[in-house]
């Protein structure tokens, strides 16, 4: 259902903080062929109207997840989502923070003037629409590049530990990969919970690892975590560069393991066959091993927005762009698969 909010405005003139009228056309990054980063663009696209539980937002900073560069490489599930041989939505990104222009006539929480943050469709825009279930209040003292990191990464981390790893207080966590978009976040989520957390990342990001709340930091160009006879209760792996069958001396004898990702490849079936191999192995050895997708919703993002804010947690920024022109930048940064911390783009 299309709403209408101040008639007359429009998205390229307003002020950062005047309402929006929908039907309205914004600048943003789009694609018509898939095949990497230069298949970018910055364009337009018209947003003609709000779902009844959609917001408009005027996106303030956005980021760069894996979930971006496989749509926009071509992998073949997203084709099958978003058409075989070229993207019938030329929209991109997902990661945003901003301010509320419009509303849908079923939104109860968002109000025009609001600063969000969440995910939305085409959040690599000057506007973007979300759903209300999948935005939260963005806390007063988060800068906008801050919250915009969080949704999937934070998410992700957060579901990860508390929900599929069930991480309680004592518990010796492992988190392979933890110098990324997700693992920082595991890291913090899994101190939070009162685990003992070992950190796997590369040399140049052992120390910020530690800042972290690690109490053991593996530089895996030195050391090999599956051969130091540390047992874990919980394996977080994000990375997913490892077998699940050395995996075999570092876990306890009930302990966990939740598969969050893999290494990005979006030849053939992409990280499908790590995964599907890694599920298997574990079913077949009678271990617990968990893949999951990550569901962004307002409880969540909330949560995470008050550990930001009270400093139970942190963002740690790798690198920073600024502008829709410098998206694909950061995606191909993204895609060399050593950021070292979250992307910020500033708009
Ligand atoms: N299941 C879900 O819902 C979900 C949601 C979001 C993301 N994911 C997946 O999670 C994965 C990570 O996402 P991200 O945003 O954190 O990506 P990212 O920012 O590229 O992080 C990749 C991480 O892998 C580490 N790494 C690379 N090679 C390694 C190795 N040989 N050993 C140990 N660690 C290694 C990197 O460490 P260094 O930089 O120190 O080398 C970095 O910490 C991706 O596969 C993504 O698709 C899944």
């Amino acid at each position: 259902m299309a709403v209408s909010i101040a008639p007359g405005s429009d998205g390229a003139s307003s002020s950062q903080t005047e309402p929006v009228a929908v039907p309205v056309v914004t600048r943003a990054v789009v694609h018509s062929r898939y095949g990497g980063d230069g298949s970018l663009r910055v364009g337009e696209h018209v947003i003609d109207r709000l779902e009844h539980d959609e917001v408009l937002v005027r996106v303030h900073a956005t980021s760069v997840n894996p979930a971006d560069w496989y749509g926009v490489e071509g992998f073949a599930l997203a084709r099958f989502g978003n058409g075989l041989r070229s993207p019938k939505d030329p929209r991109v990104g997902i990661d945003l923070a901003g301010r509320v222009v419009a509303v849908g006539d079923a939104v109860t929480r968002a109000r025009v003037g609001d600063d969000v943050f969440g995910t939305g469709t085409g959040a690599w825009a000057e506007l973007a629409v979300a759903r209300e279930e999948r935005l939260a209040r963005k806390p007063a003292g988060v800068s906008f590049e801050d919250a915009a990191a969080m949704p999937v990464a934070a998410i992700t981390a957060l579901q990860a530990v508390r929900d599929h790893g069930r991480v309680e207080s004592g518990a010796r966590v492992l988190v392979n990969g933890a110098s990324g978009g997700v693992g920082p976040f595991a890291v913090q989520l899994a101190r939070w919970l009162g685990a003992e957390v070992t950190a796997v990342c590369s040399t140049a990001n052992v120390e910020t690892a530690r800042s972290l709340g690690a109490r053991q930091v593996v530089d895996y160009r030195q050391e090999d975590f599956c051969a130091l006879g540390e047992r874990y209760d919980v394996l977080i792996d994000v990375a997913g560069c490892r077998p699940f069958r050395s995996f075999r001396r570092v876990l306890t004898r009930n302990a966990r393991v939740v598969l969050v990702g893999a290494p990005m490849t979006a030849a053939g079936l992409g990280p499908l066959p790590h995964l599907v191999a890694t599920k298997l192995s574990g079913a077949l050895r009678r271990r617990s091993v968990a893949f999951f997708v990550a569901k962004v919703n307002a409880t969540d993002l909330d949560l995470l927005g008050r550990l930001l804010e009270e400093g139970t947690i942190r963002v740690v920024t790798g690198r920073r762009f600024e502008g829709l022109e410098e998206v694909p930048d950061a995606l191909r940064h993204l895609g060399e698969g050593h950021a070292g911390g979250k992307i910020a783009v500033r708009l």
